[in-house]
């Protein structure tokens, strides 16, 4: 966990809001980063309060919130209803909103003027896009109307059809050397950090120690300059599957089935509410309601 203090700070032990900035200055430092996802408030608030780098609201929403097969449904209406809520909740974290499909492909115009909105109306401080070469011009363009860009290659999971299912890439030569140049690409291009998915452990640490700008690595190995996980994978909230290189620091889904499942036998049994849930009225304002029962139902008297 790094949480950010400048030196007048140190006195108060206030910390800092981290910046695009911050996380630059983490690689040059050799400060390991820290990535998590969150698509609510009451989770940002929780990962905001673990002292976590940057929070991704990560278009993973649309299969571990909203139940779709992949990501590909998502849209920028519901990538910006999450972002605001997560903006609600985090204080310090730098917030990316991930830009979801069909949002930065069709043109440069339109990648620009959806990054904007993720900004202007969802409280977000920077957006990610996935891809390589092909996203170079509409990088640029996002970046140089002031947006901080992060880049994400290997495992892009928006064209998942394109790459046969969600798979490892790069274990190849040809495609090795071309994940390696495209990082070069991305980082000429101006992104303050490239997110490295599903890569050989070599392969991430070569691209990472190669780039000046950070990479944050999720099934990428321990090479590279930071770490990001799914966070319903983490805490074991998200069932269907989990993948190879998930570590659960819980096991939620378990619990929560677990809880549900008490409440449902308590409840059946009155065994709650009891006493302690319960609120009371005063026996004067009882009698004085009992009271005035007949004025208002005569036929009951
Ligand atoms: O959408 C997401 O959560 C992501 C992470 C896996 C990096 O892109």
């Amino acid at each position: 966990m790094s949480i950010h203090l400048s030196p007048s700070d140190c006195s108060t032990q206030k910390r800092k809001k981290v910046t695009s900035q911050t996380i630059r200055a983490m690689k040059r430092k050799g400060e390991v980063i820290t990535m998590l996802t969150a698509y609510d408030y009451p989770t940002a608030l929780a990962i905001d309060k673990a002292g976590i780098d940057i929070i991704l609201v990560g278009d993973s929403l649309g299969m571990v919130v909203l139940g779709y097969p992949n990501t590909l449904p998502v849209t920028m209406e519901d990538m910006l209803h999450h972002c605001k809520a997560v903006a609600r909740g985090a204080q310090y974290a730098f917030l990316v909103g991930d830009m979801p499909f069909m949002s930065y492909q069709v043109s440069v115009a339109d990648a620009v003027r959806n990054a904007g909105r993720f900004l202007q109306e969802a409280g977000m401080d920077a957006v990610k896009l996935e891809g390589g070469r092909e996203r170079l011009d509409s990088i640029r363009a996002i970046q140089s109307a002031g947006i901080p860009v992060m880049g994400h290659i290997g495992l892009t999971p928006q064209s998942v059809h394109q790459l046969g299912g969600f798979r490892p890439q790069g274990r190849e030569a040809t495609e090795a050397h071309r994940l390696l140049e495209e990082s070069q690409l991305l980082q000429e291009a101006g992104c303050f950090s490239i997110v490295l998915e599903s890569l050989p452990a070599r392969l991430a640490k070569m691209i990472s120690e190669r780039l000046e700008i950070p990479t944050i690595g999720i099934g990428a190995g321990p090479g590279c300059d930071g770490q990001v996980l799914v966070t319903h994978d983490l805490l074991g909230l998200f069932d269907r599957f989990t993948p190879r290189f998930v570590r659960k620091y819980a096991n939620l889904h378990k619990e929560m089935a677990s809880a549900f499942a008490t409440f449902k036998t308590e409840v059946e049994s009155r065994a709650f509410p009891v006493q302690e849930h319960t609120i009371e009225m005063t026996d004067q304002e009882w009698l004085s309601f009992i009271s005035t029962l007949s004025e208002v139902f005569p036929n009951e008297a």
